[in-house]
């Protein structure tokens, strides 16, 4: 956990809730994020009312760059905006902004100028570098500047983007609710379930204790693989049966839409680890 240095700088007379932490970042390694609001929300990214914000976007600004490029197909007057706390990094992004993407330094409370609304954050590996303890007060910042139906993906990925886990939180009337938990792998090489339990976000990963309920789901997910595996070499028909197989053998709530099973898309509802024992 990396805790190196406040950041000491001020944006108008707010400053950046949050802390500067590792910049890691790489080209491709939030790809799935924009694959899934592509084919779960595309109504959202069309009509998008405000800003979709990539919050930490890290040592140089590819993903924010990416992400432009990627929805943009569905929403040509798309506006990303990336957010960072290291006002360094803010400075080296600047030379990559275009018509449509713009960078900012701030934190938690995002640097909106007045009027500005969000509809999409996304915080990829920023809250795993923090204690859990943080998550539920950057959530509420973040929250705060969301347009009702307004989304947040926070989340973890590994260094490639090979293997990707997020929160899916929606702003609904008075609150954010956390509607799902996503687990994503690329399904181009091979994995096994158990892979996700070293990329859990935040508030999972220090729960994930042998036994627990969600080593449990694990253990179940892993034994519905195996079973599938057996049956098909094809990894998107694996991924989709034997995640229908955990739905239907364990009880585990989630989304069977095969347009997101066979893209990779593993989608738990709220209730998720708990849910097996509600059955
Ligand atoms: C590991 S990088 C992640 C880069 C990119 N999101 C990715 O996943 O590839 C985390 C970045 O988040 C930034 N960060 C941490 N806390 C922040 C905050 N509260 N607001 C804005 N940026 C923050 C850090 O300075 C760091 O550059």
């Amino acid at each position: 956990m990396a805790h190196q240095r406040r950041s000491g700088q001020r944006l108008g007379h707010q400053r950046p809730f949050g802390l500067v932490t590792r910049g890691n970042t790489a080209p491709n390694r939030l790809r799935k994020t924009d694959t899934f609001l592509a084919v779960a929300y595309p109504e959202l990214v069309r009509h998008m009312a405000g800003l979709y914000v990539d919050l930490g976007f890290g040592a140089y600004p590819i993903t924010s760059v990416e992400t432009l490029h990627r929805l943009r197909r569905l929403n040509p007057d798309l506006e990303v905006m990336g957010v960072e706390i290291d006002p360094e990094r803010v400075a080296r992004a600047a030379p990559f902004a275009e018509p449509g993407l713009s960078f900012r330094l701030g934190g938690f409370n995002l640097p909106l100028a007045a009027g500005e609304r969000v509809s999409v954050i996304r915080a990829f590996n920023v809250l795993r570098q923090y204690r859990e303890a943080a998550v539920e007060a950057a959530l509420a910042e973040l929250a705060a500047a969301l347009t009702e139906g307004g989304l947040i993906l926070e989340g973890t990925s590994d260094p490639l983007g090979r293997l990707l886990t997020f929160n899916l939180y929606e702003q609904r009337g008075a609150g954010l609710d956390r509607i799902a938990l996503v687990l994503a792998p690329t399904l181009r090489s091979d994995f096994a379930p158990r892979q996700f339990q070293a990329v859990l976000p935040k508030n999972f990963i220090h729960h994930a204790v042998p036994g627990g309920l969600i080593d449990c789901f694990f253990a179940a997910w892993h034994a519905a693989w195996q079973h599938s595996r057996a049956r098909s070499p094809e990894p998107r028909q694996i991924f989709a049966h034997s995640a229908l197989r955990l739905a239907d053998h364990s009880g585990y709530a989630l989304d069977r839409r095969l347009a997101l099973l066979r893209r990779g898309f593993l989608v738990l509802g709220p209730s998720w680890p708990e849910s097996a024992l509600e059955g």
